[in-house]
């Protein structure tokens, strides 16, 4: 059984909000974000999945542990809407098709830094040319994890401009109840 299988049978899930983002409700106010289809890597328990589907969204749901998509899968049967789950690992899996944009809420601070580089190439892969990400880059500032720090500098060189374009200004801050908080930041996939 996998760390996150576990995390998730014994119910151990301190990431969890138990609500849908405010970065993700935020973007959606804005009109940032566009039906259509969309991955959310990572998805855990998978509430903005169930939001992005209630709004028509075409949603792809991926994640490495079956208990948070049987999770997810109860919620989707429950609100009569659906969405695609994947049980995969998002450093391996390739979909059929790219996406118009990808949802990424902390899967990449869930990840070993040694494979951040893969899961860029992963993300930029899994994109159209001009496909949205919308990232929340969690911030610890403690060594170690998971969940890693994904330091903003460190975040524009494994997301460089020659690959993505970054919104002009700082990115924005998202609290969590789990004491750290997230960068948020829209990224645009070039080529
Ligand atoms: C910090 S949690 C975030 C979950 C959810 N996005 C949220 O905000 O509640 C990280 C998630 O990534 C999943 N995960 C970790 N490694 C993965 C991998 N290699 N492939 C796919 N999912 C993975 C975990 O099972 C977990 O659900």
């Amino acid at each position: 059984m996998s760390h996150w299988e576990e995390k998730y049978r014994t119910k151990v899930i301190p990431w969890d909000r138990g609500a849908v983002s405010p970065a993700l409700l935020g973007w959606l106010d804005d009109n940032e974000l566009q039906a259509g289809r969309i991955l959310i890597p990572g998805c855990g328990h998978g509430h903005e999945a169930l939001e992005l589907a209630r709004r028509g969204f075409q949603v792809t749901a991926l994640d490495i542990a079956p208990t948070a998509l049987t999770h997810l899968a109860t919620e989707l049967h429950a609100a009569g809407v659906d969405a695609e789950r994947v049980c995969a690992d998002a450093l391996t899996w390739q979909p059929a098709q790219p996406f118009d944009a990808i949802y990424e809420q902390t899967c990449l601070c869930a990840l070993d830094p040694n494979h951040w580089a893969v899961y860029e190439q992963q993300l930029f892969a899994w994109l159209r040319p001009g496909g949205k990400l919308f990232a929340l880059f969690m911030q610890t500032e403690r060594a170690g994890g998971p969940p890693y720090h994904c330091a903003v500098p460190e975040m524009r060189t494994l997301f460089p401009s020659t690959r993505w374009q970054w919104p002009a200004g700082e990115p924005g801050r998202v609290g969590h109840p789990n004491g750290f908080f997230e960068f948020a930041a829209e990224l645009t996939r070039l080529g």
